[in-house]
């Protein structure tokens, strides 16, 4: 990926993609050491905010590359290339023409671009996942388009992992706003501190998609030293859990 220079005024998404790319090594690696099908799943694909003519700054080209290098590791240790395939969603139609155009020549790895609302198009995910392992990133610009009951289908897939960037500080800063989509329930209220709002996230997620582990890093804000959000990490294995821990 690009180097933090690249991402001025844009540290909290340098972080982000950081973590992917760290993340998406590792458990790539280790899921396509014993299956041969890998799915990952870009659920707000953009591109959003991309500075580069490649996108090389976004997360859907981060996570092309980092797949093509976990399929290169798996052959070189003398295994069947395993079957590593992408699909991207993406609501804006400016942002899907430009997502369509940056990934129509790629032909080593499999993409499927689907248009519109993550909510509304988890039975076309679901279908391009088929019964294989999947990664599901989920990174919206709020707190709205992936409400825990809309998404249960993505969440109960097994064999599959889910990562949510969750967005603490617009929770803290949307007071009056209801928050019973994102947590599947009207559970929570302003007056809960943030340990407690990101438990309750993490219980309701876990109960949601019947994953076996949920856990979260937090990521601050460069400029202060308040929460600017969280990635929650849900798995049904203990080495994934290991993995998300580790990433450094
Ligand atoms: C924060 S950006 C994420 C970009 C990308 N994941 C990255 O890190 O490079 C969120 C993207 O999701 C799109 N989006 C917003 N709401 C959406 C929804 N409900 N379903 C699908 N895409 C959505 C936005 O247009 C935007 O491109």
């Amino acid at each position: 990926m690009k180097s933090i220079d690249y991402y001025r005024n844009r540290e909290q998404t340098y972080l982000k993609h950081f973590f992917l790319e760290r993340y998406l090594e590792r458990v790539g690696f280790n899921i396509c050491s014993f299956r041969d099908d890998f799915v990952y799943v870009d659920g707000f694909s953009g591109p959003w905010k991309s500075r580069d003519e490649q996108f090389e700054d976004t997360s859907f080209m981060i996570a092309i590359k980092e797949l093509r290098k976990v399929r290169e590791g798996v052959a070189r240790l003398g295994k069947r290339p395993p079957s590593i395939r992408c699909v991207f969603v993406e609501k804006g139609p400016k942002a899907f023409n430009e997502l369509q155009d940056a990934v129509r020549g790629i032909t080593d790895i499999e993409i499927t671009p689907i248009p519109g609302e993550f909510e509304e198009v988890i039975p076309q995910i679901g279908k391009a996942i088929r019964q294989s392992f999947s990664l599901v990133f989920i990174d919206p610009t709020g707190w709205t388009g992936f409400g825990l009951k809309r998404i249960v289908p993505i969440l109960e897939h097994r064999p599959g992992e889910v990562i949510v960037n969750f967005m603490f500080d617009f929770i803290r800063r949307g007071f009056g706003v209801s928050f019973d989509a994102l947590f599947g329930g009207p559970d929570w209220d302003a007056s809960m501190t943030e340990d407690e709002t990101i438990q309750l996230y993490s219980k309701r997620m876990k109960a949601a998609g019947r994953f076996d582990h949920v856990t979260s890093t937090r990521i601050l804000n460069p400029t202060s030293d308040r929460t600017y959000f969280y990635l929650v990490y849900a798995t049904r294995h203990w080495k994934g859990l290991l993995e998300f821990r580790n990433v450094k």
